[in-house]
């Protein structure tokens, strides 16, 4: 069986973290390889990038050049080579989060941002991305229980439900590559809505 590009997206707070563990393990006990890795990062290279991009700030086509360069280091030296051995790969987020917080959340250039996508992913594109949507309230609730704020957890709400909007519109444009996630629910009650949209994909 070779592997899946599987990837998870959402507005910070969306809780993708105990899900993303959770749907591994399930490949796992299928008996693949499972890779479990995250955007911006992934690589010695691209996990200094993340660190920059969360924490420095600057103008929004430096910000979407340097999640992009982190991500073709990451697709070159990670996803590629794991897919092309017949690995799944489980991703915390990839390019849906830049068309969803760079261009809708900052308003930049969607043409352009196609541009890059093609330019640093070619045809790659995830097998299944699993939206966990909720509204930018509810996350704004759970992220002020959570850890300190970096750059993109200290926007306010307004900036999130333009990134849901992107979410939304990304979803529209490729319908059978996306599972909308009710994340407003009880842990349990997603976990339920992912495992479902397993099933009926026969995996
Ligand atoms: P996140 O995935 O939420 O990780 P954690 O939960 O560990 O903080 O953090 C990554 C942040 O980077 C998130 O706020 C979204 C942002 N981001 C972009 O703005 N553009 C991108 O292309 C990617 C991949 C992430």
């Amino acid at each position: 069986m070779s592997g899946r590009f599987i990837t998870f997206e959402g507005i910070d707070g969306a809780g993708k973290s105990t899900h993303i563990a959770a749907l591994a393990e399930r490949l796992r006990r299928s008996g693949a390889e499972v890779v479990c890795t995250r955007e911006p990062g992934g690589t010695e290279l691209a996990e200094k990038l993340r660190d920059l991009v969360l924490h420095l700030s600057m103008d929004a086509l430096t910000e979407a050049m340097l999640v992009f360069a982190a991500r073709r280091d990451h697709v070159q030296r990670v996803i590629q080579p794991a897919l092309a051995r017949g690995a799944s790969v489980v991703c915390d987020r990839f390019t849906d989060a830049t068309f969803a917080y760079q261009g809708s959340g900052r308003g930049f250039d969607l043409a352009l941002l196609a541009q890059l996508e093609s330019w640093v992913h070619g045809d790659l594109q995830p097998a299944l991305t699993l939206w966990l949507d909720l509204p930018a309230e509810t996350a704004a609730r759970r992220r002020a229980e959570a850890r300190a704020a970096d750059r993109f957890e200290r926007e306010d709400q307004a900036f999130f439900e333009r990134v849901r909007a992107g979410y939304a519109a990304r979803m529209a444009a490729a319908p059978q590559r996306f599972a909308r996630i009710d994340s407003s629910l009880a842990k349990p009650a997603v976990w339920a809505q992912i495992e479902a949209e397993l099933e009926r994909r026969g995996w």
